[in-house]
């Protein structure tokens, strides 16, 4: 039986109103606010200078925004509405920011050309990423985890044969098919094996262990082609890869297809959008980075993110040069590199073969006290950067948040925990019940949508609920990471990619607290990932919010069509003025596109959309 929320849903599912009669409407109210915008604000006269700059300055910014506003939606009325256009082949794997020669050519060098650079590449025109020629649906989870499309990513036969680290030999190919398992289990013991060493080398007596441990959130930088990550998955860990951009042969590309979660990133100039004190494990095999280089600044930000206890692991054969293999315990203190993770606090826990683990340290006063040379302190503590320059000083020690991770607990937070977050538990839980109950309604939505209006595909086998054609969850505005725990108690095989939008960034660390993952993000800007990484988007509040940054919607529509898997989903709960634009954009963007009034006196509606596979 569906729920009478659902009976009433489809009741309400109406057909779509004339595109014309909303145009017109939308249009008459950007007219009117530009018109009336324009007179001069003289009525503030007896406000205080500075606060009547403020609002002017935020008048002018809304003023100006209707204005483009307007402009966008006189091009589609002249344009009779057209459909935007599909970007040329030479963009089915485009990621905005990262254009190497533009960088160039506008004097980035030393490997800064290499970084995030969206200022740069801003593009002009827009254009719908597509799917390569061959590109199929992924197989559901978890059957998609070790099999995939050799189509759907950029490799070529030659890079995943080349063998490189430990875990990119973990690639077979067949056909069309790139596989991560083995018949006979031998390959994947590899993972099982150099994980449980890493288990040992902590002093623990297997890697089931981590948990009880402390070891709960991993950043696994150049992960290979994630099999280390998938492992740490199935022990309940939460594994985030994080790898440069790579026009081909991407590490995140492949791991996102794989249902394993994973971003853009990269040690060069600018530090990580994550808070400090984020991580339990920082770990690196053959990822490429030279920590001693740069003074230290790459090592200082592993310490940011880290969390006081957490450990360091770094898997090389670079490690092994700073002594030879027979004495290398005792030569490894000499080196610079040694000596600064001294300097950092960090104690070499343990060493075996080509395996380096430090541990950060527990006590805070270590920065201030250690007689091996100290670093300074940054100030303005727990403010968190946005790509903000990798700073020359040690982070987090005055934090609420600096506690070893062997005392902490995962699982609910204590009320206690809760107020150091400025959180009131009682909000806290109503936010709990609200999305409870929204996620069920989302997905007594989805159900009948998916499985009446979308037939199965040919050769699909009976599926379940829809929780195994979705996997790769984005919530664009994950506030408390709400949505992210209603999933798993409700027992979705999901993982949530939370974003916090840089204006609301203080609840970030509370998301990561709970053992989420998250990432601080610019919605203005395009998001760190490869097209076609994600199967359901949802955004709750983003457009009014986005509205009053003075964002493009534009922009955000296209950018969310670019990371959205073919035959992905799209929710967005908004007040009723912003959906309607977002439909009728939707609409351009060649999606499928529904309004529904949850019929509860508010102007909230929600926007539920599909993206198509084909368009023509
Ligand atoms: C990268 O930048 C160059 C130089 O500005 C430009 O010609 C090229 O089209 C850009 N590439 C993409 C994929 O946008
Ligand atoms: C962590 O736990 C240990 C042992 O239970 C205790 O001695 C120590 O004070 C705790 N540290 C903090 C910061 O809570
Ligand atoms: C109606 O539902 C929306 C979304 O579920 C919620 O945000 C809003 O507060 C509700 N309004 C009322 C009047 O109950």
């Amino acid at each position: 039986m569906r729920s009478s929320w659902f009976h009433k849903l489809s009741l309400i599912f109406g057909p779509r109103p004339p595109r014309n009669w909303l145009l017109m409407c939308l249009v008459s109210v950007f007219v009117l606010i530009a018109l009336f915008g324009s007179s001069s604000p003289s009525a503030f006269d007896s406000a205080s200078a500075s606060v009547r700059s403020d609002i002017y300055t935020n008048y002018r910014r809304l003023k100006e925004q209707a204005a483009g506003d307007y402009l966008e939606l006189r091009n589609l009325v002249t344009d009779h509405v057209k459909d935007f256009g599909l970007c040329g082949k030479e963009r089915e794997n485009y990621v905005p920011c990262y254009n190497v020669s533009a960088n160039l050519l506008a004097g980035f060098q030393n490997e800064e050309e290499f970084d995030r650079h969206c200022e740069i590449s801003r593009d002009l025109k827009h254009c719908l990423v597509r799917p390569p020629k061959d590109y199929k649906i992924p197989l559901t989870w978890p059957t998609g985890r070790d099999v995939i499309w050799s189509g759907n990513v950029k490799l070529s036969k030659d890079q995943f044969l080349s063998s490189g680290s430990m875990t990119k030999r973990l690639m077979l190919l067949e056909e069309n098919q790139i596989s991560f398992r083995s018949d006979d289990g031998m390959i994947i013991d590899g993972v099982k094996d150099y994980s449980h060493q890493i288990a040992e080398m902590i002093g623990l007596g297997s890697d089931t262990e981590f948990l009880q441990a402390g070891v709960h959130n991993v950043l696994d930088i150049g992960c290979g082609f994630g099999s280390f990550s998938s492992h740490l998955l199935s022990l309940k860990l939460m594994a985030l890869c994080m790898a440069t951009y790579e026009p081909t042969g991407s590490q995140v590309q492949l791991a996102l297809e794989r249902g394993l979660p994973a971003i853009i990133g990269n040690f060069i100039s600018k530090q990580l959008p994550f808070p400090s004190l984020s991580y339990d494990m920082v770990h690196c095999t053959q990822c490429g980075i030279v920590w001693d280089d740069k003074e230290g600044l790459f090592l200082i930000e592993v310490d940011r993110v880290l969390r006081p206890g957490g450990y360091f692991v770094l898997t090389s054969p670079r490690s092994r040069q700073q002594g030879s293999s027979t004495d290398a315990k005792k030569a490894s203190v000499s080196t610079p590199f040694e000596e600064f993770t001294q300097k950092i606090c960090w104690n070499l826990l343990a060493q075996q073969e080509e395996t380096f683990i430090w541990q950060k340290t527990a006590d805070a006063q270590c920065y201030t006290s250690s007689k091996k040379g100290t670093l300074p302190l940054c100030k303005g503590e727990d403010v968190q950067s946005y790509y903000q320059p990798l700073p020359h000083c040690v982070s987090g020690t005055a934090s609420k948040r600096w506690i070893p991770i062997q005392n902490r607990s995962f699982g609910s937070l204590s009320s206690a925990e809760l107020e150091g977050h400025e959180v009131n538990p009682e909000d806290f839980s109503e936010d709990m019940e609200f999305w409870r109950s929204a996620l069920r309604n989302y997905w007594s939505l989805l159900s009948p949508l998916i499985f009446s209006d979308h037939p199965k595909r040919p050769g699909d086998e009976d599926p379940l609920p829809p929780y195994n054609m979705v996997r790769n969850v984005m919530d664009m505005s994950a506030n408390y990471g709400g949505l992210n725990a209603a999933l798993l108690e409700a027992r979705k095989s999901v993982w949530v990619m939370n974003v916090v939008p840089i204006s609301e960034q203080k609840t970030l660390p509370l998301i990561l607290d709970r053992g989420f993952t998250g990432v601080l993000h610019d919605w203005c800007e395009p998001f760190p990932t490869y097209p076609r990484t994600y199967d359901m988007l949802h955004a709750n509040g983003l457009l009014s919010h986005l509205a009053s940054e003075g964002c493009s919607m534009i922009d955000l529509l296209i950018e969310m069509d670019r990371i959205l898997r073919p035959e992905g989903w799209v929710i967005i709960s908004d007040k009723v003025g912003p959906i309607e634009r977002a439909r009728m954009l939707a609409t351009q963007l060649r999606w499928e596109a529904r309004v529904i009034d949850l019929q509860n006196g508010s102007d909230q509606r929600l926007l539920v959309c599909q993206k198509p596979l084909s368009r023509k």
